[in-house]
């Protein structure tokens, strides 16, 4: 079998989608934790969108699809909304929660963020949060974005900000990375990542390469919020395939002390408004918004 670095990106391709396949019933389990930290992303998401009755609006890499069903109602009467995404598992996961929520004007359906399975000028918008750092390559996905809008649709799309901005996630990768257990940290940029894009410069760039007009970026505060460091370190280390790979050979004493010492980095952030011992960890994220 290839390594990372000598495989072809479509190896890699289908490496990454198994991996998202097997992610799905943590990511369905961990939801609602996600959601409450990042929901401010979602809302400033909708906002940059501004969806009308009638709309139809696309979320790609959608996950559980949790940003696509804001704007579910907003396109009500004679809208719809396409949530889609990579992973068949995130895809069914996705299904499962609308039907959950009764929501009537939503379907799901796999596809490739680099390669849309929509035709051309088909979509009034175009929502992708956390989702183009872990695509090959995002500039053919960004021009793919641009060839399913409709002229004047939006887009709008997230991103994580610095590592170091970060402390939810990079917090532990750091700690891992003392360890020797990452092999590449910090990943660079040119392999998908949760970082990989987290520059304004490369971003207007992109998105101006792709051909939209009037990129916008603004950074959002979000807070990790678990009832303790432990089980805020808990969800990360399910969370990040990468962590989890990381430790996996990690047993006994020795996984004890690595995570010992991630919950001390975490218990750094103090939930003022929480219980004893709750810790709210923080993040950002850049949100861009564009017009095709
Ligand atoms: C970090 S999760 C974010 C999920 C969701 N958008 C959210 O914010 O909760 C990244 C999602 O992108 C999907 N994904 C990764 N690479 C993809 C690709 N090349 N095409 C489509 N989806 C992809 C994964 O399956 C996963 O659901």
């Amino acid at each position: 079998m290839s390594t990372e670095s000598d495989a072809t990106p479509d190896e890699l391709r289908a490496r990454a989608r198994r991996r998202w396949e097997a992610q799905a019933p943590i990511w369905e389990r961990e939801r609602a934790w996600f959601d409450a930290a990042v929901d401010p992303v979602a809302h400033a998401m909708i906002d940059a969108i501004a969806p009308q009755p009638g709309h139809v609006v696309l979320e790609a890499a959608a996950g559980l699809g949790e940003t696509g069903l804001l704007a579910a109602e907003l396109v009500h009467p004679g809208g719809r909304v396409i949530l889609s995404d990579g992973a068949e598992a995130m895809v069914a996961a996705a299904r499962r929660h609308a039907e959950e929520r009764g929501i009537q004007n939503v379907e799901a359906s796999a596809m490739e963020l680099e390669w849309l399975d929509m035709p051309a000028a088909s979509v009034d918008a175009l929502l992708v949060r956390f989702g183009y750092m872990h695509v090959q390559d995002p500039e053919t996905a960004l021009r793919d974005a641009r060839r399913v809008l409709r002229p004047g649709g939006r887009l709008a799309f997230a991103v994580w900000d610095r590592v170091e901005d970060n402390p939810w996630l990079g917090a532990a990768m750091e700690v891992l990375h003392r360890h020797g257990l990452l092999e590449t940290w910090p990943v660079p940029d040119s392999e998908p990542n949760p970082f990989a894009l987290a520059s304004r410069e490369r971003l207007e760039e992109l998105v101006g390469g792709a051909g939209f007009v009037l990129p916008q970026t603004d950074r959002i505060e979000v807070r990790f919020r678990s009832a303790s460091a432990a089980e805020h370190r808990q969800r990360v280390l399910e969370i990040s395939d990468r962590a989890a790979r990381a430790l996996q050979d990690v047993a006994g004493e020795g996984r004890t002390a690595i995570e010992a010492e991630i919950d001390a980095a975490y218990a750094a952030f103090p939930d003022p408004d929480g219980p004893e011992g709750a810790v709210a960890v923080p993040g950002g994220a850049l949100v861009i918004a564009a017009d095709a």
